[in-house]
């Protein structure tokens, strides 16, 4: 069940948009929701995709709109810093489990969208 709902998040932090035309949205997800994602999907399309996995443990080689956190709080603080700050519209945390829980439990969290 956790796999269908999606968290979303804002801040002042994270939310700044400078540039309308150059905004995108940030998909969180783990490492195993991330693997199940056909190959050919990866990274999901116009959207920044960050990849929780603990150190050590995942190696996926760097590709433009991909980007690897060791916990949702480096990755919030990461999305905080430019460039990053400059151009995300929007923050989705999309699963799965624990990662979800998480998502509900950070700061700045606005909406629950069960799909
Ligand atoms: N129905 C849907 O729409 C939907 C949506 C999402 C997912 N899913 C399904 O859910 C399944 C995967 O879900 P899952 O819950 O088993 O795995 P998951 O949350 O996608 O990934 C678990 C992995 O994420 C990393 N992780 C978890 N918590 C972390 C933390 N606090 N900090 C850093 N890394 C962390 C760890 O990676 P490491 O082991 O590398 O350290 C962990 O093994 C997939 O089969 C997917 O298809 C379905």
């Amino acid at each position: 069940m956790a796999g269908d709902a999606v968290v979303s998040l804002s801040n002042s932090n994270v939310n700044i948009q400078s540039d309308p035309r150059r905004t995108k949205n940030v998909v969180i997800m783990g490492r195993k929701t991330w693997e199940s994602i056909p190959l050919e999907h990866w990274p999901l399309r116009n959207r920044l995709n960050v990849i929780l996995t603990r150190p050590r443990s995942f190696d996926i080689a760097t590709a433009e709109n991909v980007v690897i956190c060791r916990s949702m709080a480096a990755a919030l603080e990461l999305l905080a810093t430019s460039p990053y700050c400059l151009s995300i519209e929007k923050v989705f945390v999309i699963g799965s489990g624990q990662i979800l829980k998480e998502g509900l439990d950070a700061p700045g969290r606005d909406a629950i969208h069960i799909a």
